[in-house]
């Protein structure tokens, strides 16, 4: 546990350090919600989507493309911890805040913030799986490529990345940064 806090402190210490550098400005942010908003629009045609939220990292741009999402839909929100990364193990991931909605028979489409091992994800939908939902897909804005333990089916994906540690528009660096308009990546 002690082995592990240090891991973390140390990782937080050279983040603190680093510097941000732009990477994807509001317009660019705001076009893509837009075509994305648009795509599943039009796949879900006829349906009523249940729309939820991974929380926290999500929220600004669920907000910004439930808005631009032309259904009958309806909203939820879920939260995941995840322990053992910093031990580079497998991880687990347990359900911090659950939905409030029936999921059985439903067709749900989780909006996350950015996807990196994959099993926070991979957690979720086995679970809603098991609840019973008629489909479950995938909303993502960022999908980060390095570290990828688990294959997640991304339905709906904003941007790609390689690497690198993101921040801004949700995505945080121990709690700072979410609420800036813009994604910037944390540069040395
Ligand atoms: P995963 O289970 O490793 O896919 O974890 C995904 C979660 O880790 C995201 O929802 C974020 O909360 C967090 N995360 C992963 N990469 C970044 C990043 O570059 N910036 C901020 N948060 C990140």
């Amino acid at each position: 546990m002690q082995g592990r806090n240090i891991r973390k402190d140390a990782r937080r210490n050279r983040r603190a350090a680093l510097r941000k550098e732009l990477l994807l400005s509001r317009e660019m942010i705001g076009a893509r919600v837009r075509e994305l908003a648009g795509e599943i629009s039009e796949d879900y045609r006829g349906k009523e989507p249940l729309l939820v939220s991974v929380l926290k990292g999500s929220v600004f741009f669920f907000a910004d493309l439930v808005r631009e999402i032309t259904l009958p839909s309806k909203i939820d929100f879920v939260r995941a911890a995840s322990y053992g990364k910093e031990m580079n193990s497998c991880g687990s991931v347990r359900l911090t805040k659950d939905l409030e909605l029936p999921v059985e028979g439903k067709s749900i489409l989780l909006v996350e913030d950015i996807v990196d091992t994959g099993l926070t994800l991979s957690y979720i939908t086995g679970l809603l799986a098991d609840r019973g939902a008629e489909s479950i897909k995938i909303c993502a804005l960022v999908d980060k490529l390095e570290r990828r333990e688990r294959h997640v089916p991304i339905d709906y994906c904003g941007f790609k990345v390689e690497e690198g540690f993101l921040v801004g528009y949700g995505l945080d660096f121990d709690e700072k940064y979410r609420s800036l308009p813009e994604i910037f990546i944390l540069k040395e």
